[in-house]
């Protein structure tokens, strides 16, 4: 049976085996149910583990030898973690619904951005980080990469990889909008892991996408408000590869790109579009639930040798 657990892509799942010097596990948790989808930082430099374990983010401290994470805060409403974006210092939104077990699709009505302030305290529920808000998106099917805009960070744009659109969604006024939708952001009708697009990030007056199921890293230009400015461009078509599917991934100053690719990789894309492999543990179990793992948080050091 497919469930929802192979459907969605992590960022990294990388499996505990023999690793160079550069890879270490911070974690892994016990529970298949507890997939890791999403990792934001804090100021602080501890991470947030956006998770499919009944709304839950976690929180982890990679600086330590032996790190164990904690609930930072458990979102109501919704079942699954998607998107994670700073839009102030230690305030997040975070993109969350509750998934139909087979096709993975959100329950009409559950899809919600939230806004989460680390800077204001709950003292009554454990101290836990306050909800500014939530902004519902009940149409949405699959919100999943999130990217607020640097020069307006209240506005946040999310890609929805069922319906091949983006929203826009004003977290002052809670107004959302669709700013571009095609089939190029679709999963391709019939395949077996429907997500389209997928990862995102905005950066220089570029949205950066990935399209997981069509194998492709692209870029719209768009306005300092998310207007949308130009056509799609791909920028680099990747192999066909069961076992990579460009998902989230980072920018580096220089313009590389870092892209998780599900179930087994890390690749490295040059801003000319030149691939290369940073880790590739295929042959191994990996990838949180599908294959009977809990989800797992892996450090890739690229500097030291
Ligand atoms: C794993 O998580 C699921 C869903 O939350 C729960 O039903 C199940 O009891 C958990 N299993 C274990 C061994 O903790
Ligand atoms: C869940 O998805 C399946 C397969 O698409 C569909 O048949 C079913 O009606 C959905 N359930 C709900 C509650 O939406």
């Amino acid at each position: 049976m497919p469930s929802v657990l192979n459907i969605f892509f992590t960022l990294l799942s990388i499996s505990h085996v023999t690793y160079g010097t550069k890879v270490r596990q911070l974690w892994e948790f016990s529970n298949t149910s507890q997939w890791v989808e999403n990792i934001g930082i804090r100021p602080s430099g501890h991470l947030l583990l956006n998770t499919f374990d009944q709304g839950k983010m976690y929180t982890i401290d990679p600086s330590t030898e032996n790190p164990v994470p904690s609930v930072a805060i458990q979102l109501p409403g919704v079942t699954a973690l998607t998107g994670i974006t700073e839009i102030e210092p230690d305030i997040f939104a975070i993109s969350g619904g509750n998934p139909n077990a087979t096709s993975g699709a959100f329950l009409y009505g559950s899809g919600k951005i939230f806004v989460v302030d680390f800077r204001g305290r709950v003292p009554h529920i454990n101290n836990q980080p306050l909800i500014k808000r939530a902004v519902e998106i009940p149409d949405s099917k699959l919100l999943n990469g999130i990217a607020s805009l640097p020069l307006n960070p209240y506005i946040v744009l999310s890609v929805d990889s069922k319906l091949g659109c983006i929203y826009r969604t004003d977290t002052l006024s809670g107004h959302v909008d669709v700013i571009y939708k095609s089939d190029k952001l679709s999963p391709t009708p019939g395949t077996a892991t429907p997500v389209g697009a997928n990862g995102l990030k905005v950066r220089g007056g570029y949205l950066y996408l990935t399209n997981s199921e069509q194998y492709f890293l692209a870029r719209l230009k768009v306005s300092e408000t998310g207007n949308v400015l130009g056509p799609l461009e791909i920028i680099k078509h990747l192999p066909t590869n069961p076992t990579q599917h460009p998902d989230d991934f980072w920018i580096a100053q220089d313009g590389t790109f870092y892209v998780a690719a599900f179930t087994t990789a890390v690749l490295k894309i040059t801003a000319g579009g030149q691939v290369s492999t940073v880790v590739d543990e295929s042959g191994t179990v990996t990838s949180g639930g599908s294959n009977g793992k809990g989800g797992q948080v892996i450090e890739i050091d690229l500097v030291s040798k």
